[in-house]
């Protein structure tokens, strides 16, 4: 019923991509082959669990003692030594956690697709809130280093934005480019987008309650106070805080966005449960790759340096490339150039749990991100959890020579320079009310040892060679895709390497 296409298929994305069933060999006699994988990050997992469902013989090979790869939710009792020696004990409280790699879900990616069907439950991550801060202090004018929220900041740039068009436009600035019935309806359209006034108060931003209020509406006489004094044109163009708007318009980071109940690395442990614990060996550090005439073998030793060579039918490199380049391996000297083609990039995370939720008692801010222009980058607030007693705070999450500079810095100096950046936008509560971090430069991460990676051309020879198999060997990962550092491009990456064995072993 399978082969014929009849039976049930559990399958995730069916119009995109037909995983492979124990049903396709049942005509044509065959069977599946052996494979082994390098590397249970999403790609080598994803491998492993599609090929499974049509019975090959799959076995991956992981260097850590996890699954998951980047995809790292660090909790407390984790222990993580890194390429500079130093290592790491998470003190985390029971059920705080943190999303070291991998926060959010986009709506359109297949990811989501795997969560329905391995049974991970999902919840919101809020990736934009008007109530969490902009602050920016290498500004000029007089709002640099002040926090400003980002509805506020909304109010003040559209507000202004409108007020300049709807001049330009009602002066005749447009004329050429616009009717008198345009005119009208672009003039209407900014009124209501910036809260402006009309043509007889020369279509003015003076601020609105679209900014926040100083004290609240409430009973009886009390109609609030809104938010005062409105900056001026000037200050608000230099501050700059109209440049975090477009973050939201992104095709993969813009609400609704999602993350696994309880951890990203829900996803890693339920894909790892579904191919089968003895498939999986940790500890297992590659490093060799050999095609042979009749199927392709891995060097591989295990953690008390025992080595080891293990012979399939074929093999997926499923490592970061800057891993993958180091291999010794009999697949061309052009292989192990275009493995070294892609720049691995740095970026870092500090989990900061805090003993009382004083980002939503305090200021109101349930969830979301604040947008610094200073070396922590980025604070997320968590998206779980809401008013319950403490909470874990990504305190930076930075790339670039923000990251490089992070990741230097033992973990104690890098907690220290986080919250002294922190304190100047939320007070000394940032530091008084701490009670355990952790922190993760992926770039010094051992077998991983970037965050993602940049292709200088994606068009190039070396993107497409290693987007073929050489001989029995295959490579697969997110850099391997167009959703490089997002779990999408693993899983399609993965997807497409397994229909390429797949259709292979079928017309053997
Ligand atoms: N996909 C990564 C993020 O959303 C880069 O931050």
């Amino acid at each position: 019923m399978g082969a014929l296409g009849l039976g049930p298929v559990i399958e995730a994305n069916a119009a995109a991509y037909r995983a492979p069933q124990r049903g396709d060999f049942t005509l044509s006699g065959r069977a599946g082959a052996k494979v082994v994988v390098l590397g249970a990050g999403i790609a080598g997992l994803a491998t492993a669990y599609e090929l499974g469902k049509a019975g090959y013989d799959v076995r991956i090979l992981e260097a850590k003692n996890r699954p998951g790869g980047r995809n790292w939710t660090v909790r407390g009792g984790t222990v993580e030594t890194d390429l500079d020696g130093r290592t790491q004990r998470a003190t985390f409280s029971d059920g705080q956690y943190m999303n070291a790699g991998p926060g959010r879900l986009p709506q359109s990616h297949v990811t989501l697709d795997y969560c329905r069907e391995l049974g991970v439950e999902l919840e919101v991550f809020t990736n934009q809130n008007a109530n969490a801060y902009i602050h920016h202090e290498n500004v000029g004018g007089a709002l640099a280093g002040q926090r400003m929220r980002y509805r506020t900041a909304k109010a003040d740039v559209y507000g202004y934005v409108s007020e300049l068009l709807a001049t330009a436009t009602d002066q005749g600035a447009l004329d050429k480019e616009l009717t008198a019935a345009d005119k009208e309806r672009l003039l209407e359209f900014l009124r209501g987008f910036g809260d402006i006034g009309g043509r007889a108060d020369g279509w003015a931003y003076t601020g609105s309650s679209r900014r926040g209020y100083e004290v609240e509406p409430g009973a009886g006489l009390e109609a609030g106070t809104v938010l005062g004094d409105v900056p001026s044109l000037s200050d608000v163009v230099a501050s700059g805080v109209g440049r975090r708007f477009s973050f939201e318009f992104g095709y993969d980071q813009a609400m609704m966005m999602f993350q696994p109940v309880g951890g990203m690395d829900r996803i890693p442990y339920a894909l790892a449960k579904a191919i089968g614990r003895g498939r999986i060996t940790y500890g297992a550090e590659a490093t060799g790759v050999r095609n042979l005439p009749d199927g392709a073998e891995v060097s591989w030793q295990d953690a008390r340096g025992r080595k080891h060579v293990e012979h399939a039918d074929f093999v997926v490199v499923a490592t970061p490339p800057m891993i993958a380049a180091r291999f010794e391996h009999n697949l061309g000297a052009d292989v192990t150039a275009a493995l070294k083609y892609p720049v691995a990039s740095a970026a870092g995370k500090i989990g900061l749990e805090y003993r009382s939720r004083w980002w939503e008692t305090d200021e109101h801010i349930y969830g979301g991100i604040t947008e610094t222009d200073s070396d922590l980058a980025h604070i997320w607030y968590p998206s779980s959890g809401f008013q319950s007693r403490r909470g874990t705070v990504i305190g930076y999450y930075n790339t670039g020579a923000a990251a490089r500079a992070y990741g230097e810095l033992p973990h104690a100096e890098r907690e220290a320079r986080a919250v002294s950046r922190g304190v100047k936008i939320h007070g000394e509560k940032y530091r008084t009310e701490l009670a355990a971090s952790f922190s993760v430069a992926w770039h010094r991460t051992r077998f991983i040892e970037g965050a993602w990676v940049g292709w200088p051309s994606q068009t190039g020879p070396e993107y497409r060679l290693l987007n073929e198999p050489a001989g029995r060997v295959y490579f697969a990962g997110d850099w391997l895709s167009h959703a490089i550092a997002w779990q999408h491009g693993a899983f399609t990456s993965a997807r497409k390497v397994v229909t390429g064995i797949h259709e292979r072993v079928l017309q053997a």
